[in-house]
């Protein structure tokens, strides 16, 4: 997608220089600044701090992270070493565990001194799929766009949550894909983009959708329950962590209030996800872990100050108990559908299984 006009994917990979450069996410929407990321530690820390955020995103961050690493020795306990440090910096987005299964499926059978070069082409691949696949997500979710019931005005009104956009993948994003497949294809459209508390994700999607020129317009994300009251909503479409074999699925914590409202208001609500977040070996959404992340991301406010410097304010006292989960499991009932590279099916086992024969073992 572009910056300033200029095509920009969200990691750019260099593998004859050995490293990858990230936009630093952390300091967007009022800093627009890319890392270098040359070993395996700023990998990792790249992905637990969320310098790289979304689920594609920290999976083909974590596959570049180990062919990185990997330059610094192959033999089978460097291998091993990677693999546990990349896998271990974040629990809910399974597309990081998919990717480094992969990774090391390709790699392990190979002798170490082939193994660099062999992880930045499958990195590569991955990397590339991302694209394709959100691209295609686009289109399936373009179809379902255009047979949606507007409620007030001809302008289709949708709302999303977190950052499902090309910042959360390698480019194009998943939920926001559909967006931009509608936009690009002359249909009248406004998002809603609910802020995401604590680490107000939705200021990464304002920012990438204003970047494309897509009409929106932020709010508070206790606001969403009032709007779609109001018919100001046509559909709820968000992206996903982690998608249990049932069709259960996790998302930024928050999703499931929005679902749930959905629901009352007899509003569809889309999950747009590809095979990677699919997870076919975990029964149900109550099994997926949820993440925890440090109080103070709750505690401390980040912005602009007066001058126009990035600073945090303290809203709450570091002894203040809070609780901070980051996802939360929308159950597969309060799901209209879910849209994939393959196309649109049920949130049930037998829809994901018909979109995906390969993965019925019986
Ligand atoms: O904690 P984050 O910002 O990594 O969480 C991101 C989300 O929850 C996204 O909605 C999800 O990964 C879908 S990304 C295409």
């Amino acid at each position: 997608m572009n910056i300033d006009g200029i095509p920009t994917p969200a990691l750019r990979a260099h593998p004859e220089q050995r490293v990858i450069n990230i936009i630093d996410q952390t300091r967007l929407p009022h800093a627009l600044h890319w890392v270098r990321v040359s070993n395996l530690g700023e990998a990792a820390h790249a992905i637990r701090a969320m310098q790289v955020r979304g689920a594609p995103l920290i999976g083909a961050t974590a596959a570049y992270g180990l062919a990185i690493a990997l330059g610094a020795g192959a033999d089978d306990a460097q291998l091993t070493l990677a693999i546990q440090t990349l896998w271990q910096t974040r629990p809910t987005a399974v597309n990081l565990h998919w990717a480094l299964r992969r990774m090391a499926g390709r790699l392990q059978p190979l002798a170490p001194a082939a193994r660099a070069d062999a992880a930045w082409r499958e990195a590569a691949a991955i990397a590339a799929e991302d694209i394709a696949q959100n691209l295609a997500i686009g289109q399936h979710g373009l179809e379902l766009l255009r047979q949606l019931r507007r409620r007030q005005d001809p302008t289709l009104n949708l709302m999303t949550h977190c950052n499902a956009g090309w910042l959360a993948t390698v480019d194009r994003g998943t939920a926001l894909s559909p967006v931009y497949a509608a936009y690009d294809a002359g249909l009248p459209v406004q998002v809603w983009v609910s802020e995401t508390r604590p680490r107000n994700q939705g200021l990464l999607t304002a920012w990438e959708l204003a970047q494309h020129g897509v009409p929106h317009t932020l709010i508070a994300d206790n606001a969403a329950g009032l709007l779609m009251r109001q018919g100001k909503v046509d559909a709820v479409i968000v992206g996903a962590d982690r998608i249990a074999a049932n069709g259960d699925v996790a998302n930024k914590v928050g999703t499931y209030l929005k679902a749930l409202a959905c629901a009352d208001n007899d509003i569809p609500f889309y999950v747009a996800a590809p095979r990677s977040t699919i997870d076919f070996a975990l029964a149900e959404g109550r099994l997926i872990e949820i993440e925890e992340r440090d109080g103070d991301e709750f505690r401390l406010l980040h912005g602009l100050d007066s001058r126009g410097v990035p600073s945090a304010l303290r809203q709450l006292a570091s002894q203040e108990a809070v609780a901070n989960p980051a996802f939360d499991v929308t159950p597969a009932r309060l799901v209209t559908a879910i849209i994939t590279e393959r196309g649109v099916c049920p949130a049930t086992r037998q829809g994901l299984l018909a979109l995906y024969p390969e993965e019925n073992h019986g």
